[in-house]
């Protein structure tokens, strides 16, 4: 009988590898899966906020709108502006009660627009934006359409670079502007859409890239290749370094662009305790880090066996099943780190309760604005409540300094 069922069992499991009905969404030429190898963590995530502070989160719109990534305010400070999952550019009015379309990238919009994941390619989806402070311009990233600029007024957004040495970007994600006007941005992956974002996690492959457009040169140059998942893109005060993030590596790369080791790069911060997605200054010379979730010693070990990755998204399933099985329930973790890459604080909501899943964090006002890919709602959490008494892990807080 065990004999039977054995066999039974092994004959299932390579009918499903062989797959010829094809259900697999990836075929083996276009999934190969890298060895990732991260620092172990010695610690448990969920230990480094114990007051649990970003459980104290306020929803902003909550149900109105989905996967708000990024945030930015006007030079006049009105906002938060974001990119929703219908492919438009909202504004959020002063009262934080509603919203209106401000800005759109895509000159065929449908009612199919944030319906369904595949419209995507045709509808845009707008990830990392920010003003110009002088020129009130809008510059943002749309995964699908590259690096593009709107007027104060809004509107139809104009694609400003979409390719560099010959390659398109597949999968444009975050960008910081320069004082001079220069745009720096990340294109995370030649090969796979914003939408199969879980497949570029998944294969976890150095092919992310950073970039610098010049708008006196009209050029784009490609600054820092063979980047594992390149994502946020954030300037130091002084703009003496820009630092990108390594989301698949769960570390910050600084690029230096000015004395003597211009044009170097290095390890900001490694060993982070999540994947980190954007990152933006703290107007205090530091910056917010935001992470999708925290890290996990099942995470580690599936992230350093890429047969194990292999042989799962062989299966016929959707790669979202490979995300929760995974990654199951994201948490929200974000970190503030000075400009000398020494951690400052962490607040994690270690069940996901109230917010998860950060996309990015924007500080305004006393008050943080949170992102998410996934959330139908903006995060606030009102800074004002950390003088009350909660704080971050004072031991890893010391060791990471
Ligand atoms: C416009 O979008 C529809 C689907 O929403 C698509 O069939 C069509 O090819 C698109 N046209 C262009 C010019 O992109
Ligand atoms: C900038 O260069 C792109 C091609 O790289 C071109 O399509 C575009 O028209 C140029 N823009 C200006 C303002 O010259």
């Amino acid at each position: 009988m065990a004999r039977y069922l054995l066999t039974v069992l092994v004959a299932l499991t390579a009918l499903l590898i062989a797959d010829p009905l094809k259900l697999s969404p990836i075929t083996d030429t276009d999934f190969n899966p890298a060895v990732v190898r991260l620092e172990p963590l010695r610690y448990d995530v969920a230990s480094l906020d114990r007051g649990n502070r970003l459980s104290f989160s306020e929803r902003l719109l909550e149900g109105k709108l989905r996967g708000p990534e990024s945030m930015a305010f006007d030079p006049q400070g009105k906002g938060p502006y974001t990119g929703i999952n219908d492919g438009t550019i909202i504004k959020v009015s002063d009262d934080g009660q509603s919203f209106e379309t401000f800005a759109w990238t895509s000159t065929n919009r449908s009612a199919a627009c944030g319906d369904k994941l595949e419209a995507e390619d045709t509808c845009g989806r707008v990830l990392g934006l920010k003003f110009h402070q002088e020129t009130g311009d809008l510059w943002l990233m749309d995964a699908y359409f590259g690096l593009m600029k709107v007027g104060p007024e809004g509107g139809l957004a104009t694609v400003i670079s979409n390719e560099a040495e010959g390659q398109r970007f597949q999968f444009a994600n975050d960008l910081d502007i320069a004082s001079d006007g220069c745009v720096y941005f990340t294109d995370t992956s030649p090969r796979w859409k914003r939408r199969q974002f879980i497949l570029a996690f998944a294969e976890g492959q150095a092919e992310g890239r950073l970039l610098k457009y010049d708008p006196a040169t009209n050029t784009t140059t490609v600054l820092l290749k063979g980047l594992r998942f390149a994502n946020g893109v954030a300037l130091s005060s002084d703009e003496s370094f820009v630092l990108v993030n390594e989301l698949s590596l769960a570390r910050i790369v600084r690029y230096w662009l000015k004395g003597p080791t211009a044009g170097s790069h290095d390890v900001f911060f490694d060993n982070l305790p999540g994947y980190p997605d954007n990152i933006r200054p703290d107007g205090r010379g530091g910056f917010w880090v935001a992470l999708h979730t925290g890290r996990s010693k099942v995470m580690d070990s599936i992230f350093y066996w890429p047969s194990i990755r292999s042989f799962c998204f062989k299966l016929p399933f959707k790669p979202f099943i490979w995300y929760l099985v995974y990654v199951g329930k994201p948490i929200g973790v974000i970190l503030n780190i000075d400009e000398d890459g020494k951690a400052q604080d962490a607040l994690i909501d270690s069940l996901g309760r109230v917010f998860a899943a950060a996309s990015e964090v924007e500080e305004h006002n006393g008050k943080l604005y949170l992102g998410s890919v996934f959330n139908p709602y903006i995060g606030v959490y009102d800074m004002a409540r950390d003088k009350k008494g909660a704080g971050a892990d004072r031991d890893w807080m010391l060791e990471r300094q």
